[in-house]
């Protein structure tokens, strides 16, 4: 049998090129498409030939943007198995780049189907990264008379009124493991492009019967996160904060609960969607299965990092955010005998010490806050 042999687009980025060690591992012959966008890599993580130094030398490198029918093309040649990663990837930034955004996240896809299904290739299976944001607010449950719902997003009204909490008639909402089958009621132009890429994916797949898995991640972190990027990665952020002793700034009330996932369980699930032979066509979500709430995200990483520094409750409200969100994990372990395994603290720590080697991280996020404030994203 030939060796396998992945595309990842996006390779040279945080969850991509950790994708491709973990294939790597796994027998693949790797390939990745990147246009390297500078908001995402800072200059000082380059090696000699203009790449991250962090990349596999093993790694086959191209230059290129997906929205390049050409480009695009051109990396296909031999490639078995496509992970199609690369996106922008900020929540608050796509509520004020429409245009990029839609383009990069959106119109990528597009040009990418559209690739596939005209020009010859040799792929066999797809695994495209979604995200959880396209959910809006995750699910709740029992209410007193024993319901599960999935409400709409907050009103402006109710934030302004600074009641953070869902509540159904007069009853606050209790947050459940979000599953699949939920609707989706994205509230970012970046969860929408992402809804619309993902179903994009999975209707073309399924026409063209390449087997194509949508994977919705939750928050990945883990080492070679952006850290000089202020739109993304809450733990990189605030370790970035805290190394500048500055505490963390926390919207709302800081009690809004996510779902952390190890950057190296979710290549580990990518890699057992794309090795599986199964013909699917499916969304599945990529999570820890627990949830934790930002406050205490702030306080794990202060007291691993020595530093004394209680996160700052802003007690504002960024448009769009949502309350409560974490992963139902039980279908990926079915379809894929998927299970994430890494701890969160043992995480952290290693962020952390991923962060430290990489030199002081310049902070961002007052900046970051007041460009979201001067566009009204910040209430
Ligand atoms: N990090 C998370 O927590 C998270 C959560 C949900 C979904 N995702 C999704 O996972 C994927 C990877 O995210 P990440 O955190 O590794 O982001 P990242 O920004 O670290 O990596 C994205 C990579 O894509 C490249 N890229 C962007 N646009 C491109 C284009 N048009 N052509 C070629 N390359 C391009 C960038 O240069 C970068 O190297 C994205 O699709 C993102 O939406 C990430």
């Amino acid at each position: 049998m030939t060796r396998p042999h992945a595309l990842i687009t996006g390779g040279a980025g945080f969850i991509g090129s950790h994708l491709a060690d973990v294939l790597l591992d796994r027998g693949f012959e790797v390939t990745i498409l990147d246009c390297l966008l500078p908001q995402v890599h800072a200059d000082g993580e380059m090696g000699p030939d203009g790449w991250p130094a962090y990349l596999d030398p093993r790694v086959r490198r191209i230059y290129g943007d997906v929205l390049d029918a050409d480009a695009f093309e051109a990396s296909l040649e031999g490639v078995t198995h496509l992970a199609h990663l690369a996106a922008s990837v900020g929540v608050g930034q796509s509520m004020t780049n429409i245009v990029d955004y839609t383009r990069n996240n959106a119109l990528a896809a597009a040009v990418m189907l559209e690739t596939l299904t005209h020009r010859p290739h040799s792929v066999r299976r797809i695994a495209v990264a979604s995200s959880m944001s396209i959910y809006g607010e995750g699910h709740y449950g029992p209410t007193a008379d024993g319901r599960y719902v999935s409400p709409p997003p907050r009103t402006h009204e109710q934030l302004k009124a600074r009641r953070w909490e869902l509540s159904l008639d007069g009853e606050i909402l209790t947050p459940k493991p979000t599953p699949e089958d939920k609707p989706l009621q994205p509230t970012s132009i970046y969860a929408v492009n992402k809804r619309d890429h993902e179903e994009m994916f999975l209707a073309v797949g399924r026409a063209l019967e390449i087997p194509t898995v949508a994977l919705r991640l939750f928050n990945a972190y883990g080492s070679r996160q952006a850290l000089s990027n202020p739109y993304t990665g809450v733990a990189a952020i605030f370790i970035s904060r805290l190394l500048n002793d500055q505490p963390p700034l926390v919207f709302e009330d800081g009690e809004q609960r996510r779902d952390f996932v190890h950057v190296l369980d979710v290549a580990d699930a990518f890699a057992a969607v794309l090795e599986s032979e199964d013909p699917m066509w499916e969304a599945c979500n990529v999570g820890s299965g627990r949830s934790i709430a930002i406050n205490e995200i702030a306080y794990v990483l202060a007291r691993l990092l020595g530093k004394n520094i209680a996160p700052e409750v802003l007690n504002t409200f960024r448009v769009g955010d949502i309350r409560h969100c974490f992963a139902d994990t039980g279908k990926i372990e079915r379809l894929f005998g998927f299970t994430p395994r890494r701890d969160f603290e043992v995480g952290m720590r290693e962020l952390i010490d991923w962060v430290r080697s990489v030199g002081r991280p310049i902070d961002r996020s007052e900046r970051s806050l007041a460009e979201l404030a001067a566009s009204r994203m910040v209430v």
